[in-house]
C-alpha cells in the first residue's frame, strides 16, 4: 500500500494574503470560480474560507487530485468543490457555468502550446463579463523583472525546456485573439504579478 503525505507548497502559504487582497473585491459580486493548476489545494481552502459566497472549484491534471483531496477532507468547506481532471491541452473542457477562472503559478510551468490552449479554452468556457485572474511571473518588452527571475527561468528550463516565464504582450494578444481584453495588472510581492481579464 501507498501512503501519501499531505502535499504542502510554502510559497501557497506566503502569497495567500496578497493574492487574496486583489482578487477579494473583484470576486465579492460573483457566485462560482473554476480555478486551474490548484496545485496542493492549499490556496482554494483559504480563499473558500475568505468567500464563504463562493463555489470553487478545484482541477488539475490526475497526479494532483489526491493531495488536493487530502486539503479538502481536512477543512471540510462546504464551497469547496472536489478536484475534477483538467489538463489545459485536452481538446474538450467539462462544460462548467463558472463566473470566473483563476490560476496562479501555472503558467510558467507550461509550454507555449499549453498556454495557448489554456487561453482558448478559458476563452470559452467564460460568458460575457466573465473574469481570468492569472497570479505569477511575466517579462515586459522582452526582458525579466528581476534577475531572481531570470534565474528561475534559467531553472525552469534545465527542467522542462518548453517551459519557462512568458511575455506579457503575448498573453494581452493572446486574451484578446479569444475575446478577453485586459482590465488590470497588479504588481504583486516577489516580482509576480496578478493579470486581470475579462471576456467581452
Ligand atoms: C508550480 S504549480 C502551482 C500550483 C498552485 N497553483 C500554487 O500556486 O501553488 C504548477 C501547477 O500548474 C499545473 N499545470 C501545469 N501544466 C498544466 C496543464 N497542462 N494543465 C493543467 N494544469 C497544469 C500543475 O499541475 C501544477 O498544479
Amino acid at each position: 500500500m501507498i501512503i501519501m503525505n499531505k502535499p504542502y507548497s510554502e510559497s501557497c502559504d506566503q502569497n495567500k494574503e496578497p493574492i487574496l487582497a486583489v482578487i477579494l473585491p473583484v470576486f465579492s459580486s460573483l457566485s462560482s470560480v473554476l480555478e486551474i493548476g490548484s496545485g496542493t489545494g492549499q490556496h482554494a481552502i483559504y480563499f473558500a474560507e475568505n468567500m464563504p459566497h463562493l463555489k470553487w472549484y478545484t482541477s488539475d491534471c490526475r497526479s494532483y487530485l489526491a493531495g488536493i483531496n487530502m486539503w479538502l477532507d481536512d477543512a471540510g468547506l462546504p464551497n469547496v468543490l472536489p478536484p475534477f481532471e483538467l489538463n489545459v491541452t485536452e481538446s474538450s473542457w467539462p462544460k462548467l457555468d463558472v463566473d470566473a477562472v483563476f490560476t496562479a503559478n501555472s503558467i510558467h510551468i507550461m509550454s507555449q502550446q499549453d498556454v495557448l490552449n489554456f487561453m482558448s479554452g478559458v476563452g470559452n468556457l467564460l460568458a460575457e463579463q466573465g473574469e481570468l485572474m492569472i497570479y505569477g511571473p511575466f517579462n515586459y518588452n522582452g526582458q525579466y523583472t528581476s534577475s531572481s527571475n531570470e534565474s528561475f527561468d534559467q531553472w525552469l528550463k534545465s527542467r522542462d525546456p518548453l517551459s519557462g516565464i512568458k511575455h506579457f504582450e503575448d498573453m494581452v494578444a493572446l486574451a484578446n485573439k479569444n475575446r478577453m481584453q485586459l482590465v488590470a495588472d497588479h504588481a504583486m510581492p516577489a516580482n509576480n504579478r496578478i493579470l486581470h481579464f475579462k471576456k467581452v
